[in-house]
This record gives structure tokens, sequence and C-alpha cells, in this order.
């Protein structure tokens, strides 16, 4: 990937360049980032850059010389042109993973009020802000940006696991981290890490995980995939519509629910001959099972544990998907989603359950009939990477 930065601090730059992992992905040559002055692209013999705003009376960047530097960066070919500066759109993880996709990525500093508005009309594809502050320049942003852009290009950072486990990467926040001395003025590591259970490491790390991110931001639960999050299995138990489901369609249902990690797609048929053909046509990813209760049962054997379980009622009342998201992050149980097609149904006494509301959409509460659509469309809620 290649970076160009238009600044007229390249000397701000330069130690980033050099340092720490940015400087290693330089040196081996999968980054590139050079600078370009646009003073050097000034009219005058001064190299003036910069004027009095109209208006205001502050001091703005004069389009020319900004021009002409994003010329000369695209001598080589196209780039995409990216300009800092507090009216941006936010910088988050979703948009740092599109700018990664690019060849060439040509940031424009600002200074002092900002840039002329024309040159912005004219050449910046996507105005970025890091965040609700001000800064006196676009130089901090620009190694924001170069920084965490970098870090998604294959081979700049060591154990692209790390990378992948990190904040954000899979929505949710990352866990404490801990190095020797494993005792450190009179505070202990917590001992489930040093206790060698690598299984309850990881149930420990996704319980903080879960912890941190449902105090410190639960905004980001709307966009995260909790699957990992979650110590026990998925399971979708549907109650057809009618007993003579074809057993494609609920292999294509069970398919779909795969995709999303869930381990079993369950399906309620009272009828013994077509429980029999069902299991035999639908294939392993389905279980066929004569009553509701005998669901549940299956669960729960399998899991050692009580189910927690969101029914969807496609009726207008129930609970907002978002909360029941954080719920079933909090509960520790296995997740039971149940589609009953035929309304008719009880779940079992004792089960903790909480009713799904209407999928919103369209003109109204969009209530999907089908229930392999509305299982993908909740199931990506919970569990579909945004
Ligand atoms: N330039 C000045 N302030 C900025 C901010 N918050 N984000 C991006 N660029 C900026």
């Amino acid at each position: 990937m290649r970076v160009t930065v238009v600044t007229a601090f390249p000397e701000l730059l330069e130690p980033f360049t050099r340092s720490g992992v940015i400087g290693k992905a330089v040196e081996k040559g999968i980054l590139e980032i050079r600078c370009i002055n646009p003073r050097n692209h000034a009219e005058g013999a001064y190299g003036q850059i910069d004027d009095y705003a109209y208006g205001s009376g502050g001091m703005v960047l004069m389009p020319e010389p900004l021009a002409r530097a994003v010329d000369a960066a695209r001598e080589e070919g196209p780039a995409t042109v990216v300009y800092p500066g507090p009216q941006g759109i936010p910088l988050g993880q979703h948009l740092v993973e599109s700018l990664a996709v690019n060849e060439h990525l040509v940031i424009v500093c600002g200074r002092y009020e900002g840039v002329d508005e024309r040159f912005v009309e004219e050449y910046v594809d996507l105005e970025i802000s890091i965040g609700d502050y001000v800064l006196t320049g676009g130089e901090l942003p620009a190694m924001v940006i170069v920084d965490a852009v970098s870090r998604m290009i294959s081979g700049v950072v060591g154990q692209e696991s790390a990378v992948e486990e990190d904040s954000f990467f899979r929505g949710m926040l990352d866990t404490p981290h801990y190095t020797r001395p494993a005792s450190w003025r009179g505070r202990e590591v917590p001992k489930v890490l040093t206790g060698g259970d690598h299984e309850a490491i990881r149930s420990w790390r996704r319980g903080q995980s879960s912890a941190r991110t449902a105090g410190r931001r639960p905004d980001i639960i709307a966009g995260a995939n909790i699957g990992p999050y979650l110590d026990k299995g998925v399971y979708v138990i549907l109650v057809p519509a009618t007993e003579t489901i074809p057993a494609a369609d609920l292999s294509d249902m069970a398919e779909a629910c795969f995709a999303f990690g869930c381990k079993r797609l369950l399906c309620v048929v009272h009828g013994g001959s077509e429980r029999k053909s069902l299991q035999a046509h639908a294939g392993e990813r389905v279980k066929a099972v004569s009553t509701m209760e005998s669901a549940f049962a299956w669960i729960q054997k399998r899991e050692k544990a009580e189910p927690f379980t969101i029914v969807s009622s496609g009726k207008a009342g129930g609970i907002h998907w978002l909360e029941l998201k954080r719920r079933a992050l909090d509960s520790g149980r296995p997740l039971v989603f149940v589609f009953d097609m035929t309304e008719k149904e009880k779940i079992p006494a004792g089960a903790e359950t909480a009713i799904l509301g209407p999928i919103r959409g369209g003109k109204g509460d969009v209530s999907l009939s089908n229930a392999r659509d509305a299982a993908v469309v909740i199931l990506d809620r919970f569990f579909g990477w945004r």
C-alpha cells in the first residue's frame, strides 16, 4: 500500500514512519509512506500556501498549492484522497477496513482554520474526523489513519490472530492484559490466567469483553457478533406451519442458521411418520423432535445448562432485539431462538424466556411469514459481522 501525505510539516511524520511496527512495514516494503509539501507547489517566490479567510479573517490553506500537490501524488496512478477534518465522518473500524483496500491513499493535512472548500469539492473523496474535538492540524489524524489502516495489511502486524482478537475487530472491547511479575505492588494477576486451563482462560476473556462492552460502550453491541463471546451453544427451534414441510426447505433453513454459528435446527413435528421422513431427508444439521418439551430437554442435556430462550413472535409489544442481545450476552446460558409458525406451542415452564418484538421495516412492523427469512434477519442482528 502507498500513502502520500500532503503536509506543510513533513518533519512531524518523519519519526512515525521510521519507528515501531510502521517503521518495520516501511523497511520491509509492505508499506510506502511519502510526504509532499504544498509549499513546493506554491505559486509565489515565498512559498505562500495560506491566506485570510473571506468573512472570518482566520487563515485558510489556498486551493491551488494543495491541488498541485495532489496532482503530483497522482502522477503514478489513481488514488483515494482523504481530508482529515472535524467535520468529516467519524473514523471507526469499518471505515479503517474499507480504506485498507485502497492501493494508494493521499491524505491532505489542513492547518489553521482548514482548507479552501473549493479544493475539498474538487479533489477530496472522503472527509474523516478522528473525534469530536479540534486539533491544530491534520498531521496527527493522518498518522492515526495510517496506523489503523496499516494494521489491516497482511504482514504488518506480526501475529495476525492478534489483530483479529483486537478491540473493535469483532465489535467488542478487548480484555485486560497482564505480564510479569505476577504480583506487582500488592496487585495480583487474575488467578485464571496463571492456571494454564485454556478453556477457563477463554471463558474468562469472553466474560471480561462482554462486561466491559456492556458497561462502557453498550452502543457498540448493536453492531457486534456476540457469537464468540457466548460460553454455550446457540440453537433454533422451528415449529413449521405445516407438518408436511419439505425436507429441502428445512435443510435450507438449517444451512442459514449454521452460517450464523447455530449448532442445530430442531424441528417440532408431532406426526411420527412425517418426523421420521424429515429426519431421513433433511440432513444432520436438523433434528426432528416430537414436542417442544423434547426439543428443550435435548438442548439442556447437551449443554448441561438451562437455556435462555428468545421467542420470535412477530407481534407488537415484545422486547427490542438490542436489549435481548445484551441480556443473551449477560446470561452465560445456551441461547435458543424459537420460531413457532403455528403460534400454538407452549415453551416448557421454568425456561428463562423473552419475547422478541417484530422486525421493523418498510411501512411499519414487518412480520415475515417465512421462518427462514425471519431467522436470517434476527440471527444477523446477533451474529452478523458489521
Ligand atoms: N483536524 C482538526 N481536528 C480534527 C479532527 N478532530 N479529526 C480529524 N482532523 C482534524
